[in-house]
């Protein structure tokens, strides 16, 4: 178990290299399975799923009730086009701050760490 973790510890930062190292995003990274799997609690837990909806693809419960409804996560052009930092930007500060829906409310009270396993969950639709 110790091993593990030290080997995880050393292949994390080596990860989130590859994209540099493979020039420039032409290929979307590795996701890790543990953020990936934490990001989906937080998207249950704070109802992220009710409009965005079990496959990502904005057609949760609530999304029939939006104007404008939540965008396909599966689409990979939005995927390659879309950095980590906008996506976290979207849900920190909500929509209106963004030019966007302001049925996309702002989830100021999540740390960093859970925004960054909320954009692991949201790539992973893209995968
Ligand atoms: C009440 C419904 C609703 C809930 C709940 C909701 N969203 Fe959204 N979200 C939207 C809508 C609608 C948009 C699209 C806004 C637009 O395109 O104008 C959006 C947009 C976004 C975007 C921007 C994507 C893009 O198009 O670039 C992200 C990221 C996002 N939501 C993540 C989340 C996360 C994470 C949660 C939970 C913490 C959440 N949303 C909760 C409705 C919702």
């Amino acid at each position: 178990m110790k091993r593990n973790k030290l080997v995880s510890a050393l292949a994390l930062p080596l990860l989130a290299l590859l994209p540099v190292a493979c020039g420039g995003g032409e290929e979307l990274p590795e996701l890790d399975p543990a953020q990936v799997a934490a990001g989906k609690t937080l998207f249950t837990n704070n109802g992220c799923v009710a409009c965005h909806g079990e496959s990502g693809k904005g057609d949760g419960a609530a999304a029939a009730g939006l104007e404008v409804k939540p965008r396909n996560y599966t689409d990979k052009a939005w995927q390659k086009k879309t950095t980590d930092q906008e996506i976290k930007k979207v849900i920190k500060e909500g929509g209106a701050a963004n030019g966007m829906s302001v049925q996309m409310a702002a989830y100021g009270n999540l740390s960093d760490a859970e925004l960054d396993q909320l954009v692991a969950y949201i790539r992973s639709f893209g995968r």
